[in-house]
């Protein structure tokens, strides 16, 4: 990037900024504005994609009665992630919708709200913990293999995104509240059956522009108010025997039971942080990390003398054992992590995010150009869009080369690949995300040849709560 960003208070300039007013965009529509145009094919992001080509990487729309102002401008992304919590904020129209369901954690919160909360998310997800979470992970990583052996032998198609769901959720709910759910061998769980339908009508509520639930609720709207109330009682139910054994002296040994002692320098938090704070690791830990295992699958499903390159590495990394030995072991599957940065910029699981500013204030753009902004307006990063177009840091942007990747790697947060975010609030689950997703990518490409299942038709992208492959099917047999 050519430009060092800069951001100015109007009021400190009095001024020549041109107003977000001033921008081009779609042409709206009266009442509904450009709201059924964004979420036409359930695909906002990519509508979003083509508004920039069409009209600039800095354009404004109006979702019924909000106006957004739109970037992809690599200064104004980098600028705006990087200026937090002071000078601008998660999008209000996101983070009430969470919410007003769950109670605040790392990722809605703000100001020293959220200071405290991050400090507690980061010491969980810290490299302190990493042995243990990669304990965690390769248990159940093997139990996929074991369902997978199982698919081979039965020749039935395997409905990916599921099965990746549930690893991740195994997971997610094991490291955050030392549960072993096992989503991937029983269904009984009352955890297994409920936070799905959250993630579902989360990002139901997010693509709904207008929020009617908050006049009148469906049948729908109270269901779900009852699966918050019941899974909060199995997270609670958790957090007193967690308090229960560190009370006795045992040492903690998942997140649950480190909030009830957290480390010197991380604050006691209350109950209702603690609570909040494990839906967040629910939340933005699973639905991410099995879209982007699901998506690295795919492109070894259409992409043969890939696939047989991951193999060739895990059969030399990992030799007679079925699993990686320890987190060194992982540091050396280089090719299987190239894969997983490929998709993840192909395919980013979070394509775009919503901010608003806490006041008036002004920001420059790449050309050089001042963009005045007024407190809580509404604006929409696109964060996939650099690393779908920029042809000049991913020559030929749509092919899937993870050669790429090992040639002079590019660090995440540095632009224009951002699919974790940037500065203060950067995800503080990439680690664990890039171990589970290249465990699994070098794993079953390992035991297994794939062939693509396109009965359901083509593989697509959807926005559920993340981007997800949508028809993702794959038969397996062994290698
Ligand atoms: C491939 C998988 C993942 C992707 C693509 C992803 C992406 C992101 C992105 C884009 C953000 C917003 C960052 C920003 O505002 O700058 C975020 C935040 C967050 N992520 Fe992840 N994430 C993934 C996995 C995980 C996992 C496994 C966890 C934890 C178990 C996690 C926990 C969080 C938390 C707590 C935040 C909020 C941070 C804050 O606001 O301070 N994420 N993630």
């Amino acid at each position: 990037m050519s430009t060092v960003p800069s951001l100015n208070s109007n009021a400190d300039r009095g001024d020549a900024a041109r107003s977000s007013r001033t921008l081009a965009g779609p042409r709206a529509l009266p009442f509904l504005g450009n709201a059924p145009e964004f979420v036409r094919g359930g695909v906002p992001h990519r509508q979003l994609e083509r508004w920039a080509d069409e009209h600039g990487p800095t354009y404004r729309l109006r979702l019924g009665p909000r106006n957004v102002v739109v970037t992809a401008d690599p200064a104004h992304v980098d600028l705006i992630l990087r200026r937090r919590p002071h000078d601008f904020r998660r999008a209000r129209s996101t983070s009430s919708i969470v919410d007003e369901l769950v109670r605040p954690g790392a990722f809605t919160a703000e100001g020293d709200h959220w200071r405290r909360l991050r400090k507690v998310a980061t010491q969980s997800l810290s490299p302190s913990y990493l042995r243990q979470y990669f304990d965690t992970v390769t248990m159940v990583t093997g139990r996929l293999l074991r369902r997978w052996e199982a698919f081979a032998a039965s020749g039935e198609r395997i409905d990916v995104l599921d099965q990746t769901t549930r690893y991740t959720l195994d997971v997610a709910v094991g490291l955050a509240m030392g549960h072993d759910l096992n989503s991937l061998e029983n269904s009984g769980d009352g955890l297994h059956t409920r936070l799905p339908a959250l993630l579902a009508a989360f990002s139901q509520r997010l693509m709904t522009p207008i929020p009617y639930w908050r006049l009148v609720k469906l049948p729908r709207d109270r269901r779900l108010d009852a699966t918050v109330r019941e899974v909060e009682a199995l997270v609670r139910g958790r957090y007193e025997g967690a308090k229960a054994r560190v009370e006795a002296g045992e040492q903690p040994s998942n997140f649950l039971e480190a909030l009830v002692r957290p480390l010197d320098d991380v604050p006691e938090i209350t109950e209702s942080e603690v609570l909040g704070n494990v839906f967040t690791m629910l939340l933005a830990g699973s639905d991410t990390t099995s879209s982007a295992a699901g998506w690295a699958l795919h492109f070894l499903a259409e992409h043969p003398e890939i696939h047989e390159k991951v193999r060739a590495e895990a059969d030399e990394v990992l030799g007679e054992r079925e699993l990686p030995a320890d987190p060194a072991a992982m540091g050396r599957l280089q090719y299987a992590e190239a894969v997983v940065n490929e998709a993840l910029r192909l395919r980013p699981p979070i394509p775009f995010l919503g901010f608003e500013p806490t006041r008036n204030l002004s920001i420059t753009g790449s050309d050089g150009r001042e963009l005045s902004l007024a407190a809580d307006e509404e604006v929409f990063l696109l964060l996939s869009y650099g690393g779908r177009r920029d042809a000049e840091r991913f020559p030929a942007p749509g092919v899937f080369s993870p050669e790429r990747w090992l040639e002079g790697k590019p660090a995440d947060g540095k632009l224009p690949f951002v699919p974790f975010g940037a500065g203060p609030r950067f995800c503080p689950g990439r680690n664990l995300a890039l171990i589970e997703t290249s465990m699994v990518t070098s794993v079953l490409a390992r035991t297994f040849d794939f062939t693509p299942d396109r009965s359901a038709g083509a593989v697509v992208e959807g926005l559920s709560f993340a981007m997800i492959p949508k028809n993702l099917y794959l038969r397996v047999s062994p290698r």
